[in-house]
């Protein structure tokens, strides 16, 4: 990712498998579907028309309670990645409005963070509700501008309202500590307080639900926020933030800028009244961000890119590990920071496991997000496909073998063959970086040492996957990588009740969960003197 580029309502399980993201579009995937361009352009229609009535489709950007264009009138055209149509123009804003936003959400932070807990969480329930109730349409205008699949689309709608609705909760669970003091006459407590206004930098792959986990937990706490959407993917961006002031949400506790990345991240990296970062995005960025924070010494949260391994053992269930691999890979057309990037599989089973992995990859049906039975959208753009290209063409030179795919498909601008690559070798491109697209390359090992070398042999550490049966192995392996999330004998592991984020390059600090709320909070420590007297 760059920062340019960069799950029904029901609420008791809380992994994505259960919620009809990408793992629903395993079993059939051979349906027939209309002719593609017919569909797509009617879709489009019928659902701009239905989001414009219903104040969902929205195309000015919000600061402090307004909608507005750029104060110089610029615009940037968005695009449905599966047809390259232009969806609709949204403004293109720089540091004047972004500095607009930050005094907004600065003058909303003295009001927000002195309301009680219990009147922020009702709040945040209420988005979570309104979120849910246009679960639909917002899933449809994740397909447009983003491409995903619909039904993985509305996934991630569930997905992303869960961040809303578990902070809404954690809101009321915000408690400080009272320390034995060394001293008789002394108290010694420690308060939490909220960090104050916060920059959201959010990208195109997660077009809600990367901003949900970053401003549910923001708001629950009492921070506001700017949040600057991927210029590809703003429309979902603003119609949550439309349904945020549905739900009552004050004007300027969340602001929406967009247009020029490196204008805007510089205004908020220079503004002392913006008190943290947080970005979800390329690990280039990120350090980029975190090098601009240190002028204002503010907090800085990071979620960069993976290189994740997953590694197939001998022992490992081929079923249970095809289907893990399977949705490890190609979630999202391979477009997530947690996708299986190599995966590793043992002498033993390698050749049976390139079998059946490549005969459940040829079932993942590609097209338009919005026909029947599709398992795989575009890519994003085609510079996008040229990268994986290039990647693959790499790994080919240096005596890799196509299993299936292996080339552009033939919808032809952004959409690529879901591609399966044999005897990739550690020194590959494609095993050193994340190519971001539906490519998977299959390495070999021959010892449980060997595995965990190869695995740890990167700058990245976000997420890992192992298939076992043996279960004194998945605990050895697991505390053996270096990563900071380890699916074992499960290839979707994202939820909101779990900790998300990486070690090494892959980033500081921790999304959703309890610990997520800590990331925008400061604890102050307080000391009462004098109680001994009367
Ligand atoms: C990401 O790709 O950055 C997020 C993936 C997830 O939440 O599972």
């Amino acid at each position: 990712m760059t920062l340019a580029s960069s799950r029904t309502a029901g609420r008791s399980c809380r992994l994505l498998r259960a919620r009809g993201a990408f793992s629903h579009h395993l079993p059939s995937m051979h349906a027939a579907s209309p002719p593609l361009s017919r569909q797509i352009s009617m879709d489009a229609q019928n659902l701009t028309a239905r989001l414009k009535s219903s104040g969902l489709l929205r195309s000015q950007a919000l600061i402090g309670g307004k909608w507005i264009d750029a104060y110089d009138g610029k615009t940037i055209k968005v695009h449905n990645p599966a047809t390259g149509e232009v969806i609709t123009e949204v403004p293109c804003m720089g540091s004047k409005e972004t500095n607009d936003a930050i005094s907004s959400s600065y003058d909303a932070f003295y009001s927000w963070s002195k309301r009680t807990a219990a009147e922020r969480s009702r709040h945040l329930r209420k988005w979570y509700d309104l979120l849910i109730a246009h679960r639909e349409e917002l899933g449809q205008l994740i397909t447009l501008e983003q491409g995903k699949p619909l039904t993985e689309a509305m996934g991630e709608v569930t997905y992303g309202a869960n961040f809303i609705e578990f902070f809404s909760e954690e809101a009321k669970r915000v408690y400080g500590d009272i320390i034995p003091s060394p001293l008789a006459d002394r108290r010694l407590l420690v308060l939490k307080q909220p960090v104050g206004v916060v920059g959201a930098i959010t990208p195109w792959n997660f077009p809600l639900a990367m901003i949900t986990r970053k401003v549910g937990p923001a708001l629950a706490c009492g921070c506001t926020v700017i949040i600057k959407p991927s210029e590809f993917t703003p429309l979902t961006a603003l119609a949550a933030a439309e349904l945020a002031l549905q739900a009552g949400i004050p004007p300027g506790a969340v602001n929406v800028v967009m247009g020029n990345a490196s204008d805007i991240g510089d205004a908020l990296l220079a503004s002392p009244q913006v008190r943290k970062i947080t970005f979800t995005g390329s690990t280039a960025v990120g350090k980029k961000l975190m090098a601009g924070a240190s002028a204002t010494v503010k907090k800085i949260s990071l979620e960069l890119g993976g290189n994740a391994p997953c590694i197939v053992f001998d022992d490992a269930d081929i079923d249970v590990a095809v289907k893990g691999a399977l949705g490890a890979k190609f979630r999202n057309s391979g477009q997530t920071c947690v996708c299986a990037n190599r995966i590793i599989v043992q002498e033993g089973i390698y050749e049976k496991f390139a079998d059946a992995f490549s005969k459940a990859v040829q079932n993942l049906k590609v097209g338009d997000g919005f026909s029947e039975g599709v398992a795989q959208g575009p890519l994003i753009n085609e510079a996008a496909l040229h990268k994986v290209e290039s990647f693959v063409q790499d790994a080919l030179s240096k005596g890799a073998k196509v299993l299936l795919g292996g080339k552009r498909h033939s919808l032809g601008r952004t959409f690529y063959e879901p591609t399966v690559l044999s005897d990739v070798k550690s020194e590959m491109l494609i095993s050193r970086e994340e190519v971001f697209g539906p490519v998977a390359p299959l390495l070999r090992f021959k010892t449980e040492e060997e595995a965990i070398r190869m695995a740890n042999d990167t700058n990245a550490g976000l997420a890992a996957y192992i298939f076992t049966n043996n279960v004194q192995r998945s605990w050895r392996v697991t505390e053996a990588l270096e990563y900071g999330l380890v699916g074992v004998n499960e290839g979707l592991i994202s939820t909101e009740v779990a900790p998300f984020g990486g070690i090494k390059q892959s980033g500081l600090g921790r999304e959703g969960s309890k610990y997520g709320i800590d990331e925008y909070l400061e604890l102050k420590y307080m000391c009462l003197g004098n109680m001994t007297g009367n």
